[in-house]
């Protein structure tokens, strides 16, 4: 890169003018964005945009005004992961979106596919149900991250993919997709990315990376609700087959070609039938939005934030189960405590909102948060809880 103006960071004032879009925060301190991003004014008024236009044209709704916002939010998320639109399809979730690509690959000669056991469990579900599929998982000797030498150790010539996180879902840690990558291409094998954890709440370049498929949507930090997501499928598998499809992948859809099926020749083949067309209207305003902020500078706020709760954490001994360092780790902190949903409940009582994962409680601030949001959330911890019995020191 050449010398890019250095942009100014997002600072309290602004994260303060931009919470004014989420109207959650008129009642709660909302820390939750990994698990559902909050909705915002925009986004609410493209939802009574999508019911006054369905109850207005009936059917031709589809191509007056559906199509169009279905191929915006196709450029939208393009524009976000800088990948090509020839190489993007939607999807309804992560998980029929990882079903169609695990449907494409060929387990003839490569019947290994490689995951690691920090995963959120539909990416292992879509291979442990292949009965002609070699599940090996990746483990992680810190129960937070996983060692390229995992990876390195465990792909060989007989491995169809690597699918595995960008960001762990239950430890924040952020992997490093391009070197995994490298692992699964020097052997031969394929590099399928779950980015749910990482679209919205960092930049992704999916070329710089070199992936082959890269799975997000906009649930979690995009905050355009459920039922939308995509499939980046580089050049390099845009000839694969999936068997589970659909007529949105027939080359001409509307040839309504029953006896033979022509796939589409650009990423479409990956789609399957009727779109969730409301969170399409959801999700424009809400990548409108992010990409407007910059991903960049979300990136750069959230890592002062999480850092925040990593030193606050620390000054009230309790065990941070995520990678202390910030170029390690996403937009999520997990705490060890001995009672996470206890402490679930005592914050909810204060007015804010976290979750909890088995053992850990999960705290996931955005770009709108402040660092009074994270004293808040500290103030509570410091009063009603413990740090985990018999914790080892953070790792
Ligand atoms: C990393 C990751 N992938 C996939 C999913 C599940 O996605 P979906 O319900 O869209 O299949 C989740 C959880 O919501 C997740 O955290």
């Amino acid at each position: 890169m050449g010398d890019s103006i250095r942009v100014p960071s997002i600072g309290e004032d602004e994260a303060t003018q931009l919470r004014s879009l989420f109207p959650i925060f008129e009642r709660k301190i909302y820390l939750n964005s990994c698990s559902l991003g909050p909705l915002s004014t925009r986004s609410r008024a493209a939802l009574e945009q999508y019911a006054d236009d369905w109850m207005e044209f009936g059917a031709p709704a589809w191509w007056l005004r559906w199509i169009p916002r279905i191929e915006r939010v196709r450029e939208l998320f393009c524009t976000a992961i800088h990948g090509p639109t020839n190489n993007l399809t939607i999807h309804h979730s992560a998980s029929s979106a990882l079903s169609s690509i695990a449907s494409a690959l060929d387990y003839a000669k490569r019947p290994k596919v490689v995951i690691s056991e920090l995963d959120f469990p539909t990416i292992s579900y879509q291979w442990l149900v292949k009965r002609e599929v070699e599940v090996v998982f990746a483990r992680s000797s810190d129960g937070v991250t996983i060692p390229l030498s995992e990876y390195e150790r465990l792909v060989d010539e007989r491995t169809a993919a690597v699918a595995t996180s960008h960001v762990f879902y239950a430890t924040g840690a952020l992997q490093d997709i391009g070197a995994i990558t490298g692992i699964a291409h020097r052997n031969g094998a394929l590099a399928i990315v779950d980015g749910y954890h990482t679209l919205g709440m960092m930049p992704i370049d999916v070329a710089e990376a070199g992936v082959d498929f890269y799975v997000g949507g906009t649930l979690k930090w995009v905050c355009g609700g459920p039922g939308l997501t995509f499939i980046y499928a580089a050049d390099s598998v845009l000839s694969t087959l999936p068997s589970v499809t659909g007529w949105f992948a027939a080359r001409d859809q509307f040839a309504f070609e029953t006896l033979s099926f022509e796939p589409a020749e650009s990423a479409a083949r990956f789609q399957m039938g009727t779109p969730s067309v409301g969170t399409v209207y959801t999700g424009v305003p809400a990548l409108e939005l992010l990409l407007e902020v910059g991903p960049e500078r979300i990136y750069e706020r959230i890592r002062m934030l999480t850092d925040a709760i990593v030193e606050r954490a620390d000054a009230l001994g309790l065990q941070v189960a995520s990678p202390r360092d910030g170029g390690s780790r996403g937009g999520v902190v997990m705490l060890r405590l001995d009672d996470p949903p206890a402490a679930v409940e005592a914050l909810d009582k204060a007015g804010i909102v976290a979750d909890a994962r088995p053992g850990k409680l999960r705290i996931s601030p955005h770009y709108f948060n402040t660092v009074a949001d994270i004293d808040a959330v500290m103030s509570v911890l410091g009063d009603t809880v413990s740090p985990a019995v018999g914790a080892a020191s953070s790792s």
